[in-house]
């Protein structure tokens, strides 16, 4: 559904993302791994419009995407839970779920079904919440726009172990019983081996292998991920 194919981009002068392809799909999760600065945010903001791509091609479900704004990426059904949340800390929980959403528009009921925490909490503001609380209302958030694919960068980063379970499992109902696809960058690899079908390995800057996820070897942790 979303297809990645030779993506450079830049800082500036400086070469970050050097001839990027990879493909996710519907009803699966695929997990973006890699160490700390190797450019995995970098390609969430690029796939997102937040960055314009330098080169290459983004299409998503057909359409390309590579030039079109960061508003008709969401509106064509890409989700985003960006690094660090970034909630609005003064808005209550309920006002938070409606960023997005067109005035009056009824919060999707499949939101608290899937984080009833979020709805016995409708009024408290968000900067109040403990920082799981506030992942949960991030993808929340994403998901009240009803996306296809949902883009989630590190959202166990910082979190307590019960919630990166919890997280851990809506992953997997978004796949099963709705059908979205997931796109997840993780450092976290007993997390990635648990919840997503396929991986992509990255190293600066480069895609240096990717497969099934129990295709992820010893060799290519202790080559590319560890410290
Ligand atoms: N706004 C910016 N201007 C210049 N360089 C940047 C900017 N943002 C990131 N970089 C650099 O680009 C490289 C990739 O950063 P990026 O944030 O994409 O990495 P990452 O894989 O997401 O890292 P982390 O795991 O720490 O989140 C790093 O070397 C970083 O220092
Ligand atoms: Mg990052």
């Amino acid at each position: 559904m979303l297809a990645i194919k030779g993506l450079n981009q830049f800082y500036g002068e400086s070469h970050i993302l050097w001839d990027i392809s990879l493909e996710a799909r519907e009803g699966s999760c695929l997990c973006l791994l890699g160490r700390n600065g190797v450019g995995k945010t970098t390609l969430l903001k690029t796939i997102m419009g937040l960055l314009p791509a330098r080169s290459g091609v983004i299409a998503f479900r057909g359409q390309d995407l590579t030039r079109r704004p960061a508003s008709d990426r969401a509106r064509l059904g890409i989700g985003y839970v960006p690094q660090g949340r970034e909630i609005f800390p003064l808005l209550s929980v309920e006002e938070n779920l409606r960023v997005g959403l067109r005035r009056g528009a009824e919060i999707p009921p499949a939101i608290f079904e899937l984080f009833p925490v979020l709805k016995s909490m409708l009024h408290r503001r968000g900067g109040d919440l403990s920082g799981g609380q506030q992942q949960q209302l991030a993808i929340g958030r994403a998901l009240a726009l009803e996306p296809r694919l949902l883009i989630l960068d590190e959202p166990t980063e910082g979190i307590q172990p019960n919630i990166v379970r919890e997280i851990g499992e809506i992953i997997r109902r978004l796949n099963r019983e709705a059908g979205i696809g997931v796109l997840l960058v993780e450092q976290k690899l007993a997390f990635a081996r648990r919840v997503a079908e396929s991986f992509c390995l990255m190293d600066k800057g480069r895609v240096v292998t990717s497969g099934a996820i129990e295709a992820l070897s010893q060799e290519m942790v202790a080559q590319h991920l560890s410290v």
